[in-house]
Formats: C-alpha cells, sequence, structure tokens
C-alpha cells in the first residue's frame, strides 16, 4: 500500500484534531504547538468514540467521553480508563499535502 493524501496541510489548525479515513481505517491528525503533524487511530481503546472530537494538550489528545489522554507520539494512553494503546501511523508532508499510508504504522 502506498501513502495516500489525506488533507491538506493548511486545513490544520494548531491543537485541533481532524477525523479521517484512509482504505477504511479511521484516524486523528493534528497538528502540534511545534508544527509537527501527527496521525493516531481514531477510535479510543476503551469505547467506541472519536477521538479527533476530543482535547489536544502539548503532545496528547484527550477523549471527551472519560478523558483518557492518548499521547500522539507512542498512542499510549497516560491515564485510565483506557489501558490499551491506539496505533501511530507515520505522516508525510509533500508540499501542502498530509499523506498517509493506512498499513504504515510506528514501532513504539
Ligand atoms: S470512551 Fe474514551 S476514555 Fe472512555
Amino acid at each position: 500500500m502506498t501513502a495516500q493524501r489525506v488533507c491538506a496541510l493548511s486545513e490544520l489548525e494548531q491543537d485541533t484534531a481532524i477525523r479521517v479515513e484512509v482504505d477504511g481505517v479511521p484516524m486523528a491528525v493534528v497538528l502540534d504547538g511545534n508544527g509537527d503533524v501527527h496521525a493516531i487511530g481514531d477510535v479510543c481503546t476503551h469505547g467506541d468514540v472519536s477521538l479527533a472530537e476530543g482535547f489536544v494538550e502539548d503532545d496528547t489528545l484527550e477523549c471527551w467521553a472519560h478523558g483518557s489522554a492518548f499521547s500522539l507520539l507512542t498512542g499510549k494512553p497516560l491515564n485510565l480508563p483506557a489501558y490499551e494503546p491506539v496505533p501511530v501511523y507515520v505522516v508525510e508532508i509533500d508540499g501542502d499535502d498530509v499523506l498517509i499510508d493506512p498499513a504504515l504504522t510506528k514501532e513504539v
């Protein structure tokens, strides 16, 4: 599989997550305060909730339902009730295009 365009870099607002789907794989894409783009699995591992509807703080994305904050770097929840990580995807930037291959996760 190859990386696919998911959105424009200029569409992303700092510290705000958007939900994208690549080949049926839902992801939360975040532009952090340092200008880095992250992509993690969009479905909270505690419940069927979109993490992209949650809150970005530093390098975490917090689930709005019960407050588990997932690391954008490792996908691991930093607090309960979630205890299973979400996948972290490799993001490529090509000009203004944000590209992600759903088969390419980071080993963390
Ligand atoms: S559904 Fe995300 S913490 Fe409960």
